[in-house]
C-alpha cells in the first residue's frame, strides 16, 4: 500500500507496508513464514499458530497488535534477558519520563514516553547512537523519521506504524488541528 503524507509545503511519498505486515503475521502459519523449520516437529505438533495464539490482543486503529496494551493487560510478559535471569547481561531499567517535542508545526506536540520504551529496551538502545541524551539536542524532522532514523529506526518496523500518527502526536495545542486520522 502507498500512503501520501503532506506537509510543511513538501509532499512525502512513503512506502507503507503496515497493513500488509499486520496480515503477515497474524495470519501466518509457521511452517510457511520463511523462518521456522517446516520439517522441525515442534513447528508441526507443539508451537501454537500466532493467530491463534494471539487471537485475543488488543489492536490499534490499524488493525495491529497494540503491544503496549498486550503488555500493560497481562497477554505477555517478556523476559529482561536472553536466559531469562533479570541480573544476566545488561540490567533493564525503568525510567518514567516523558520528553514533549515542540517542532510540530501544525499537529499535536509528540510526547516521547520513557517509561514503555524502557519497559522492552535498554537505555544502550537509543543513547547515545539514535539519540543523545539530552533535551532538545537531536536534530529530529518527520521527513527523517519517514526515511527510518531516529524514531523511525524502530517505528514502523519493529514498533507501531507512523501511519498511526495520534500515538506519538498526543499532545494539543494551540494551534494545533484537531486529532489527526492518518489512515
Ligand atoms: C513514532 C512517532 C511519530 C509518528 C507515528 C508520527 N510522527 Fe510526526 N513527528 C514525530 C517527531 C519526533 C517529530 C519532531 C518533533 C520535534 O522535533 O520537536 C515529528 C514532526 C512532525 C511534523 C513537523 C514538521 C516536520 O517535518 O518535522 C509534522 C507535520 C508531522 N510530524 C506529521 C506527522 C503525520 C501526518 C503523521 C502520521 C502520518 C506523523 N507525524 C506520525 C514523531 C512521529
Ligand atoms: C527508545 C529510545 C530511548 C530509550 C530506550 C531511552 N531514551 Fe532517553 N531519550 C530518548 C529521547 C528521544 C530523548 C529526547 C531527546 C531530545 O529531546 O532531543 C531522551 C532524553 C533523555 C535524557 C535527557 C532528558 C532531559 O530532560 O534533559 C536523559 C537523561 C535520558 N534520555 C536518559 C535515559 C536513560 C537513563 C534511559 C534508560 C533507562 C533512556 N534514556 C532510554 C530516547 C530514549
Ligand atoms: C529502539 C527502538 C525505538 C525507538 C528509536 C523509538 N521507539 Fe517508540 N516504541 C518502541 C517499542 C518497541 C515500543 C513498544 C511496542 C509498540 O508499541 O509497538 C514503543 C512504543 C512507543 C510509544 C507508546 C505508545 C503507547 O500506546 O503507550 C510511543 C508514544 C512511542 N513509542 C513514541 C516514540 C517516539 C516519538 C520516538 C522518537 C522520538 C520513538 N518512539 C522511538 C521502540 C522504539
Amino acid at each position: 500500500m502507498r500512503k501520501k503524507v503532506m506537509f510543511g509545503g513538501a509532499v512525502l511519498t512513503a512506502v507503507i507496508a503496515s497493513a500488509a505486515v499486520a496480515e503477515t503475521y497474524q495470519s501466518a502459519k509457521l511452517a510457511e513464514d520463511g523462518i521456522h523449520d517446516p520439517t522441525n516437529e515442534s513447528v508441526q505438533n507443539i508451537m501454537q499458530e500466532p493467530g491463534e495464539a494471539m487471537v485475543d490482543f488488543p489492536m490499534d486503529r490499524l488493525g495491529m497488535i497494540n503491544w503496549v496494551k498486550a503488555m500493560d493487560e497481562g497477554f505477555i510478559n517478556p523476559r529482561k534477558s536472553l536466559s531469562g535471569d533479570e541480573f544476566d547481561g545488561e540490567m533493564m531499567l525503568e525510567m518514567d519520563l516523558d520528553i514533549i517535542m515542540k517542532q510540530t508545526s501544525f499537529m499535536p506536540y509528540v510526547r516521547f514516553p520513557h517509561l514503555p520504551h524502557t519497559k522492552w529496551l535498554n537505555c544502550s538502545n537509543c543513547h547515545p547512537k539514535i539519540f543523545v541524551p539530552q533535551l532538545e539536542g537531536n536534530p529530529v524532522t518527520m521527513e527523517k523519521v519517514l526515511r527510518g532514523e531516529y524514531c523511525g529506526v524502530c517505528h514502523d518496523k519493529v514498533a507501531f506504524s507512523l501511519m498511526t500518527c495520534e500515538r506519538c502526536h498526543s499532545v494539543p495545542h494551540e494551534q494545533s488541528a484537531p486529532a489527526f486520522v492518518g489512515k
